[in-house]
């Protein structure tokens, strides 16, 4: 296993639509560990390929508490086949939105048809903050970020500051 560089915002490939996986493999699985690795490290709570550059639709996810014991997700090409009407709202950042966050209204339920970490398909009812991270990372798959469901002004201003901070990052001094 080994830890993969996060994208971050502003980055064309982030933007890119995700195509879907043909065959779980072992090249997948060893993709989808490395993910996880790279996402405990992090830390964060969800990972999609996208993000470590790699546009496959692959997503990772753990939402378990620090006192409870790690439950690792795998969903490989992950489809919403149902949406609840209700939504719920949660505070929301992302990996490759660093140290920004927002309040996103999404629905509070869905069912997500995949496949899991040996290619077995599979169907989940998820609901609360599984539901909104499940739909999150699909977003990465179409090349969306929660900024996206800002107003254009909010949006303008976080991607400066992105790029500002990115621009100091790059800066060396010697
Ligand atoms: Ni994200």
């Amino acid at each position: 296993m080994a830890l993969r560089k996060i994208l971050t915002e502003p980055n064309k490939i982030l933007r890119q639509k995700s195509l879907p996986v043909e065959k779980v493999d072992k090249d997948l699985q060893n993709l989808m560990d490395d993910m996880l690795e790279t996402m405990y490290a992090a830390p964060g709570i969800g990972l999609a390929a996208i993000q470590v550059g790699v546009p496959k639709r692959v997503i990772v996810l753990d939402i378990s508490r620090k006192d409870e014991p790690k439950s690792p997700l795998y969903f490989v090409n992950p489809e919403i086949a149902n949406k609840s009407k209700n939504n719920s709202t949660y505070e929301e950042g992302c990996l490759s939105v660093p140290g920004q966050f927002a309040e996103i209204d999404r629905p509070d339920k869905c069912n997500v048809k995949f496949l899991d970490y040996y290619g077995q398909p599979k169907e989940i009812e998820a609901q609360g903050m599984l539901a909104t991270c499940i739909q999150h990372e699909i977003d990465h798959l179409e090349g969306i970020l929660f900024i996206d469901y800002l107003s254009k002004l909010k949006k303008t201003m976080i991607i400066k500051k992105l790029s500002k901070q990115k621009k100091e990052l790059e800066r060396i001094v010697v």
